[in-house]
């Protein structure tokens, strides 16, 4: 169902260090830590003797040991230790994983490990520029198939019903987006001009009366979405418009990572970057708390939708207009997924 040869963040950074960490990704039990460079490391979280997960066991050196007969593994998977023998098995060792610490995550490839290209990891530079601010909230593991999550942020319109007191306003219903799409991308883009901007950000940038707001966002295949935000004076708005010019400017990126776990869960990393207020701690507490509520909101909706998919996997299913995005991203993931077979 997801294609196994890619990227996907297992863990933010700070989560991985000299303790074992268990994921389960794409399926597959994956104990993360690091070594004694700092490098992560991932292995197979099951040991070749006797199964138990080896993140049950302890970090010793740049491997781990197994936390019930003590066979010792190093950050390649090899067995290198089993206590009270000196041979060791050829067959003896459990599975390891690229992966690449980047953009305060670190990635694994759960494919074939000779196909892990780091270059293919998503751009995500404004998790890491000194022009944006960033804030990096608690990955939350989710009851919910992944593609929900996709297809939550590719429909802003949801916006006006979910997020009614902070991020929605009436407007963005009111606009077609433009959808552009090639071979791994897709990207809806509206502006919605000269309207009541969404209460936070009116907040956020001391708008008073109506403004001009730009809401895009950007799939990459298979697990990354971007969405760019923001609200400016009116007439600084639109597809020609200065928003630089602009006397008040709130302006940030939304960046989600939904990690499949398996078919109907998932991990949900996210992050905010802002290109304005960098030091005010009041517009900081927007974002590491007020913004964190917000996806709250998409939390709930989620998870009850993946509760009725359970109870009723074949139900009648209507789609329209907002939902071509969705649809594309859907179909690329099972392209890619379809192309391994
Ligand atoms: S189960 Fe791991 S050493 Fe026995
Ligand atoms: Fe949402």
């Amino acid at each position: 169902m997801f294609p196994r040869n890619a990227w996907y963040v297992a863990a933010w950074a700070r989560e991985v260090a000299r303790e074992p960490l268990a994921r389960k990704i794409l399926g597959e039990d994956v104990v993360l830590f690091r070594r004694t460079d700092g490098k992560p490391a991932a292995l197979e979280d099951q040991c070749c003797h006797r199964q138990l997960p080896l993140s049950l066991g302890k970090i010793e050196g740049d491997g781990l040991r197994c936390g019930y007969h003590g066979y010792r593994f190093d950050a390649s998977g090899e067995c290198v230790e089993i206590p009270g023998q000196t041979t060791i098995p050829p067959n003896a060792g459990v599975r390891s994983f690229p992966v690449v610490e980047r953009w305060h995550w670190v990635w694994i490839w759960p494919g074939d490990p000779a196909l892990a290209d780091p270059s293919k990891i998503p751009d995500l530079w404004w998790a890491d520029h000194p022009d944006w601010q960033f804030t990096a909230p608690d990955m939350v593991p989710l009851a919910c198939d992944s593609r929900l999550i996709i297809d939550n942020v590719l429909d802003a319109t949801h916006l006006t019903y979910v997020h009614a007191s902070s991020i929605g306003s009436g407007g963005l219903t009111e606009v077609q987006p433009t959808v552009d799409t090639g071979d791994n991308h897709v990207r809806v883009s509206r502006w919605v001009l000269n309207k009541p901007p969404p209460p936070m950000y009116a907040k956020a940038g001391n708008f008073e009366g109506n403004a001009d707001r730009w809401a895009a966002v950007e799939f990459r295949a298979p697990c990354a979405a971007v969405n760019f935000a923001g609200c400016v004076d009116v007439g600084h708005g639109g597809p020609d418009g200065d928003i630089a010019a602009s006397k008040r400017r709130v302006e940030l990126v939304a960046i989600s990572l939904p990690t499949p776990s398996t078919d109907t869960s998932c991990y949900y990393f996210f992050g905010f970057s802002r290109a304005f207020a960098h030091d005010d701690p009041e517009v900081e507490r927007l974002f590491s708390e007020v913004m964190v509520d917000v996806f709250r909101e998409d939390f709930v909706i989620l998870e009850a939708q993946q509760k009725r998919i359970n109870e009723r996997p074949a139900p009648r299913k209507v789609s329209t207009v907002n939902d071509r995005a969705s649809f594309l991203a859907r179909g690329m993931i099972e392209r890619m997924a379809g192309a391994e077979q």
